[in-house]
């Protein structure tokens, strides 16, 4: 199986949160202590993922580069990439369809937040099916508000639909899509909905056809955290900053990742300490070099 590659999902119009995102985007916006790009691209560091196309509009790519730049300081490969108008989360694959050149991938929206134990089995196991696709299925209170997904009693999906009117289930599909190197050939067959996207919905339903789409539960051991409204994005930020501060441990630090997996060495953490001296996060990268 060719190595698996990694979209970020960062484009939009984040108009929900205006005025706080007229003039920043709604993905660099803080959650507590780090911007909330960091959190799904660690989860795509967890997953094992190296190389990684990153999404945005036009206006805002600058902003990203300068703070993720080329990966380099993490041993990533970042990848820039424009997706012109926000025409569906689909388009992602046709954006990304040079990028990935025929190889598998995961893609995950900008604004999504995962945290639970056994995360990066969760991912491994994903990662690990080399044909079809899977989706994560989150039990949430207002399914409506999602894409659901609709299982049988052995867990195998039986629909996916967005945002029904009558949920199927109570399951969301998360921001989260581990899919085979047949995806942009899919979503080139995508045509609009009456809203007007490239629907990921509908290029889900085209693995389900074919039988190939699995569902992976995240159980009510996961958290996977909603940044769609002011007050959903401050409820996050006072998460992470919870826990963080509960277990004296970071929540998407794409150092400690990338340290831990052996893709950076210490000389390249310790930069980064002492970027961040003045301050806790600094404090914490430094932490890891007397692995405390
Ligand atoms: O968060 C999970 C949900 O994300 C899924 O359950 C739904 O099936 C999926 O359609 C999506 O629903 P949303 O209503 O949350 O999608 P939204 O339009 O808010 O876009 C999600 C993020 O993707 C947002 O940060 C903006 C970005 N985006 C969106 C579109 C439509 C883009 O970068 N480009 C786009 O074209």
């Amino acid at each position: 199986m060719r190595t698996r590659k990694g979209l970020i999902l960062a484009g939009g119009t984040g108009s929900r949160l205006y005025p706080i995102t007229m003039g920043l985007s709604k993905q660099l916006m803080p959650i507590y202590d780090k911007p909330m790009i960091y959190y799904p691209l660690s989860v795509l560091m967890l997953a094992g993922i190296r190389e990684i196309g990153i999404i945005t509009t036009p206006e805002d790519q600058a902003q990203f580069r300068h703070l993720l730049g080329d990966g380099s300081q993490w041993g990533l490969s970042i990848a820039w990439l424009v997706q012109p108008r926000p025409e569906g989360l689909a388009q992602a694959y046709l954006v990304g369809e040079d990028f990935l050149d025929g190889a598998p991938s995961a893609m995950v929206l900008g604004d999504n937040i995962f945290f639970g134990h056994g995360l990066p089995e969760l991912l491994a196991r994903a990662g690990a099916r080399d044909a079809g696709g899977t989706v994560f299925g989150y039990r949430v209170a207002d399914p409506e508000r999602y894409g659901v997904v609709a299982m049988d009693g052995a867990g195998r999906v039986t629909g996916i639909v967005e945002k029904p009117d009558r949920p199927p289930s109570n399951y969301a599909v998360t921001g989260l899509y581990f899919l085979d190197g047949t995806a942009p050939e899919r979503a080139r067959a995508v045509t609009p909905s009456a809203r007007g996207e490239l629907e990921i919905t509908t290029l889900l339903e085209s693995y389900l056809a074919d039988g190939t789409l699995n569902v992976e539960r995240m159980g009510r051991g996961f958290a996977w955290l909603d940044t769609g409204t002011h007050g959903s994005l401050l409820d996050a930020g006072n998460f992470v900053r919870t826990l963080q501060s509960r277990q004296g441990m970071q929540t998407g630090c794409p150092e400690e990742i990338a340290y831990d997996a052996g893709w950076i060495d210490r000389a390249a953490l310790r930069a980064r300490a002492e970027m961040f001296a003045k301050n806790a996060y600094g404090t914490y990268l430094a932490g890891l070099l007397d692995g405390s």
